[in-house]
């Protein structure tokens, strides 16, 4: 299967990458098998709502495009509503992906949520 437009165009001029400092949450995933390692960030203001989203990935095309492509899902959700972001709705965002890299947006899922729990965490506090 080839890649979709979608899937290339993220790749190659993804958005919101970077990092945010004193972020409301942050969430590091890694996959062992291939080594790829993704970092996502969230602004959180005082309604729940994500305000910005930002993200570094080490990793494959795929796993860049899928980051990229949650950023813009996840911004003006509230966290509730982001925590429902399934790795399905990353891929099917970008027009599918090749079965052997839907694992590239599991991450991305993955550290989404790490991101969220570790707001509530703070907020807990
Ligand atoms: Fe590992 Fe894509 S090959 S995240």
């Amino acid at each position: 299967m080839e890649y979709s437009d979608k899937v290339m165009d993220h790749f190659s001029n993804p958005r919101n990458v970077g990092v945010i400092e004193n972020a409301s949450g942050e969430g590091t995933v890694g996959n062992p098998t291939c080594g790829d390692l993704m970092t996502i960030y969230i602004d959180v203001d005082d309604n729940e709502v994500i305000q910005d989203v930002k993200f570094k990935t080490f990793g494959c095309g795929a796993a860049i495009a899928t980051s990229s492509m949650i950023t813009e899902i996840a911004n003006g959700k509230t966290v509730d509503e982001a925590l429902e972001i399934s790795r399905n709705d990353v891929a099917e965002a970008l027009d599918g992906l090749p079965p052997v890299k839907m694992h590239c947006s599991n991450l991305a899922a993955d550290a989404l949520t790490e991101a969220i729990k570790d707001y509530k965490s703070k907020k807990d506090i």
